[in-house]
C-alpha cells in the first residue's frame, strides 16, 4: 500500500523545542506544586530529582532510541523490535494517553478561564473561594471542551505547521515570567517559611512509599514519559541526532521550569498565609496562590497574571498536543486513518472521558494518581524491560546510533536492573494506596 512519506521535523531544533514543549506544561506548574504541597515539601522535591536522574533519564533515552529507530507510533514500534506480543504495552500507552489527556484538558480549561478572568475583571484576593467556584461544574466542562477543540485542531494541522510554531514562540515567555515572579516572591515578607518548606526535607517523609511513588510518577509525568509521547516525537526524527545530548537538554529545561515554579509558589503561599486554603484542596495550590498574589500586586499584577496564564495555556497546549499525537498517530498507523478523521474521532472520545473529571475534584485527583503515578510507571517499567532485555545488544546499539559507545553500556545496565528494580519496588510497596485510589474512583463513579 502506498503511503505518503512519513512526516519529519524540519530541523533538529524543531524536534528539541517540540519535545521541551511536550515536557513543559501543567505538570511543571500545577502538578509539581500540588504534589509538593501534598507530600510535605522538600523530601518530595529531593526524591523527584533523584527519580528523574536514576529512572527518568534512562527511560527518556529509551523512548527516543526506539522511536527514532522504528519510525513508527508506539504500538508498531514495539511490535517491530519485540514481536506482536509487545503490542500490549503499546495499548497500555494509548490507554494512559486517553486518561491523562481527559483530565489534563480540564485543568487546562481552568487555566484558560483564569486568563480570561484576569483580562475581563482582574484577579481577586478571595482566591480559594473562586477556585472552588470554577474548578468543577458546567463552566469547567465548557472550558475543557474548548481546550480539546483547540488541541484536536492543532494536531490536525500536522507535525510541522501546528506543533513546531506553537512551541517556538511562547515557551521562552513562560519561563521569563516565572523567573520574574520568583524574584518578586523573594521580596515578600514571610517568604522564608516557604523556602524552608521547599528546601528542608524531613526524614520520615523520605522513607514514605507514597511520597516515593508520587515522586517517580512526577518524574515521568513531567518528562512526558511512560506512554510513548517522546517515542512518537522521536519517530519523526532523522538519523543524525545525538540522543543523549537531546535528552539532557529536554530534562534540564523541564527541571528548570518546575524548580523555579516552586520558588514562586511556596514563598508566596506562606507570605500570603494561604496554607489553610491550599491544605483543603491541594490540587488547587497553584490556582489559589498565584491569583491571590496577582491581586496583591495591584495593577501590575493584573498584567503579569494575564501573561502568566496565557503562556501557561500555551504550555498546556504543546503538552496536550503530544499526548494527543500518540493516540492519533497510533490510529493512523494501525488502521490507516487520515489525520483529520483520527483527530476528530479521538478528540470526541477524550472530551467525553473528561466529563467526570470536570464534575468532581476527587475524581480528577484519583484519575491523576492512577494514570500519572501508576500507569506511567507501569509503562516505563515495561519499556525498560523491553529495551533492556528484549532488544538484543546489536539491535539496540544500531537503534541508538554508533556514536553511543560511551554511554551505551551504562544505559543498558540501568534499563536492565536499576530502573525495573526501582519501579517494581515502588509500585509494589505503594499498592495499597493505589488500590485506595481505584476504590475512590469506583465509588465516585458508581
Ligand atoms: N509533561 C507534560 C507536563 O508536564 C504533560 C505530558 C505531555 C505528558 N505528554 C505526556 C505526561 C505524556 C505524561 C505522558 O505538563
Amino acid at each position: 500500500m502506498a503511503r505518503a512519506a512519513r512526516e519529519q521535523w524540519s530541523t533538529r531544533a524543531g524536534f528539541v523545542l517540540a519535545a521541551v514543549g511536550s515536557a513543559v506544561g501543567l505538570g511543571n506548574m500545577w502538578r509539581f506544586s500540588y504534589l509538593t504541597a501534598e507530600n510535605g515539601g522538600a523530601a518530595f522535591v529531593l526524591l523527584y530529582v533523584a527519580m528523574t536522574l536514576l529512572v527518568g533519564l534512562p527511560v527518556l533515552l529509551a523512548e527516543l532510541v526506539v522511536g527514532r529507530g522504528a519510525r513508527q507510533s508506539p504500538i508498531g514500534a514495539l511490535a517491530r523490535y519485540g514481536g506482536s506480543r509487545w503490542r500490549a504495552l503499546g495499548f497500555l500507552f494509548v490507554a494512559a494517553g486517553f486518561l491523562i489527556l481527559a483530565y489534563y484538558s480540564v485543568i487546562a480549561g481552568w487555566t484558560v478561564r483564569y486568563a480570561l478572568v484576569g483580562l475581563l475583571m482582574g484577579f481577586d484576593g478571595d482566591a480559594g473561594e473562586r477556585f472552588g467556584q470554577l474548578a468543577t461544574g458546567p463552566r469547567a466542562l465548557f472550558w475543557h471542551l474548548l481546550f480539546m477543540v483547540l488541541t484536536a485542531g492543532l494536531v490536525m494541522g500536522g507535525v510541522r505547521r501546528g506543533i513546531e510554531r506553537a512551541s517556538l514562540v511562547l515557551m521562552p515567555l513562560l519561563f521569563a515570567i516565572v523567573v520574574g515572579l520568583a524574584v518578586y516572591a523573594a521580596t515578600l515578607p514571610g517568604a522564608e517559611a516557604g523556602y524552608r518548606y521547599y528546601f528542608q526535607p524531613s526524614f520520615e517523609e523520605l522513607l514514605d512509599v507514597r511520597v516515593l511513588r508520587d515522586a517517580a510518577g512526577q518524574a515521568f509525568f513531567s518528562l512526558s514519559l511512560g506512554m510513548g509521547a517522546m517515542l512518537t516525537y522521536a519517530s519523526y526524527l532523522s538519523r543524525d541526532t545525538h540522543l543523549p545530548a537531546e535528552s539532557a537538554v529536554i530534562a534540564g529545561a523541564d527541571f528548570a521550569v518546575a524548580f523555579v515554579a516552586g520558588l514562586v509558589v511556596f514563598p508566596m503561599l506562606f507570605a500570603f498565609g494561604l496554607e489553610g486554603e491550599v491544605g483543603e484542596s491541594t490540587v488547587g495550590a497553584l490556582f489559589i496562590t498565584l491569583p491571590h498574589a496577582f491581586a496583591e500586586m495591584g495593577g501590575a499584577g493584573r498584567v503579569v497574571g494575564i501573561f502568566f496564564f496565557v503562556s501557561l495555556v500555551v504550555g498546556a497546549l504543546t503538552s496536550a498536543i503530544s499526548l494527543f499525537e500518540v493516540v492519533v498517530s497510533s490510529l493512523m498507523d494501525a488502521a490507516d486513518f487520515e489525520r483529520a478523521h483520527a483527530s476528530l474521532l479521538l478528540g470526541t472520545v477524550v472530551a467525553l472521558l473528561g466529563v467526570p473529571a470536570a464534575s468532581d475534584l476527587d475524581v480528577l485527583g484519583a484519575m491523576d494518581t492512577l494514570a500519572g503515578n501508576v500507569l506511567l510507571l507501569v509503562g516505563g517499567l515495561g519499556l525498560a524491560l523491553f529495551v533492556g532485555w528484549r532488544m538484543d545488544d546489536p539491535v539496540a546499539e544500531a537503534a541508538a546510533g554508533a556514536s553511543g559507545i560511551r554511554w551505551f553500556g551504562l544505559w543498558r545496565r540501568l534499563l536492565r536492573y536499576a530502573v525495573p528494580a526501582v519501579l517494581g519496588l515502588v509500585l509494589w510497596f505503594a499498592r495499597e494506596d493505589t488500590l485506595g485510589a481505584l476504590a475512590a474512583l469506583a465509588g465516585a463513579g458508581g
